[in-house]
């Protein structure tokens, strides 16, 4: 029996999360070139009310402050991310050093008080010049990714030892180029597919770079995984849960797990797959230290292929309590997929770089934030992870999101992922509930 009030390992890490979009503003200050983010979010009607990331959680001003806040929290670690275009404005070539600047300052203050810094390559905002080149879908992003790799781990590799290629490279992929509800807004199948490769290969390419620039890296990527149930016990519903754990989660678990693309969805994605180069799959099956996974949520899958009223009837509905992004809160489909990613993937080390939930939180009279929801999602969370470290899965640590809210991309600001709550207009920051009760869990830990 697992014991939910056990107590979790000392060297388990406490963290929180943010992507530098999302909070730092500051978006054409001191050399930085444009992102996809930019343009989409400045082109009319593809953010919810036009809201960009022009100022955000204005970070990028604001980060001492920010760092003492997390110093107050107690946290261990900060998982933020780097914008390429501060590093490379046009994507290669020509290197912004107020750009590096800027992190290798932010890094310096969080050692200095002993928060240990996690940075995510790439989170989202690819330079504008890239995709203006063909962007994830074209081959020549993996070289630029590779030289943008080599260039911020070489300035920066001998104070952060802990690396995350990519974060959520399925949403990168399949929601900017497929979906069109991310930047760059397409709508082509055959471009996030290979989009997806080049991501993949990408960071295959880039995991030696880091080791041969980072003395003891630990070097991983993040994925978003998703458990996917069947609405009903009929076959159809189950083939319809199998093939969208293939869509999300399989195309990009097994690759990385020396399993190739997997066949089911090779063959009913039924295209040309001769942009995989003889050698790519060795190179994305590089091992890695470590697998970043963000959750949220558990799907219910129906199959759209049998007509429902030809169907089952339904038996799997959503039960636990639902988010302000129309997200299920179901803690126990994190232990399930913690279990499959050791006995059936057998990661050796996971972190939990994402986990957290939006709700309509608001400053009360007193100036406070009250947010219990937030706080039982993440409490009954740690429960599941603490469960899955006690049956043997190698987790060794988890970062909330978010440390603040902020711009969550096509929803722009309507959504409060933060434990700190922002005033956008004054950039005002309130600890809420789940910040002050976070806080003590790490206190109780450590
Ligand atoms: C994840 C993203 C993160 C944030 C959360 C809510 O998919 O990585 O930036 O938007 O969702």
């Amino acid at each position: 029996m697992t014991d939910i009030n056990k107590k979790f390992p000392k060297d388990f890490i406490w963290g929180a999360a943010t992507a530098s979009y999302q909070i730092e503003g500051a978006y054409n200050e001191d050399g930085r070139g444009e992102s996809i983010w930019d343009r989409f979010s400045h082109t009319p009607g593809k953010t919810l009310d036009g809201d960009t990331g022009d100022v955000a959680c204005n970070h990028y001003h604001l980060w001492r402050d920010d760092i003492k806040l997390m110093k107050g929290l107690g946290l261990q670690a900060y998982r933020f991310s780097i914008a390429w275009p501060r590093i490379l404005p046009s994507g290669t070539g020509s290197i912004n050093e107020a750009g590096i600047d800027f992190y290798s300052k932010l890094v310096d203050e969080l050692l200095e008080v002993g928060i240990k810094p996690y940075a995510t390559l790439y989170h989202w905002d690819l330079p504008q010049a890239l995709q203006d080149k063909g962007g994830w879908p074209a081959r020549m992003v993996v070289d630029a990714f590779v030289e943008y790799t080599d260039v911020i781990t070489r300035a920066l590799g001998d104070r952060i030892k802990d690396w995350i290629t990519l974060n959520e490279p399925w949403v990168s992929a399949f929601v900017g180029y497929q979906d069109g509800r991310h930047a760059p807004g397409h709508t082509s199948q055959d471009e996030a597919i290979l989009a997806s490769h080049h991501l993949l290969l990408s960071h295959g390419r880039s995991v030696p770079v880091i080791r041969n620039n980072v003395k003891d890296a630990n070097v991983g990527i993040t994925l978003n995984l998703t458990p996917k149930v069947p609405a009903s016990p009929s076959i159809a519903d189950k083939k319809a849960a199998i093939w969208e754990d293939g869509y999300v989660n399989r195309w990009f678990l097994d690759p990385i797990s020396s399993r190739g693309y997997p066949e089911d969805m090779v063959k009913s994605y039924n295209k040309d797959m001769s942009f995989v180069q003889q050698g790519d799959m060795d190179e994305i099956e590089v091992p890695i230290d470590f697998l970043g996974v963000n959750y949220y949520t558990r799907n219910i899958a129906r199959s759209q292929v049998v007509p429902e009223k030809e169907n089952l009837p339904q038996t799997v509905f959503r039960e636990g309590e639902i988010t302000e992004m129309d997200w299920e809160v179901y803690p126990q489909s994190l232990y399930d997929l913690l279990g499959r990613l050791r006995f059936e993937y057998n990661f050796p080390s996971i972190y939990i770089t994402e986990n957290g939930a939006a709700f309509p939180d608001e400053v009360n009279g007193d100036g406070e934030v009250h947010d219990p929801s937030r706080v039982s999602y993440i409490q009954t969370h740690l429960e599941s992870v603490n469960k899955a470290i006690q049956i043997g899965v190698p987790v060794h640590g988890y970062f909330v999101w978010s440390l603040l809210d902020n711009f969550e991309w096509g929803f722009g600001y309507s959504k409060r992922f933060g434990i700190v709550h922002v005033d956008y207009k004054t950039q005002k920051r309130t600890l809420k509930s789940s910040a002050k009760w976070y806080q003590n869990k790490i206190q109780e830990n450590v």
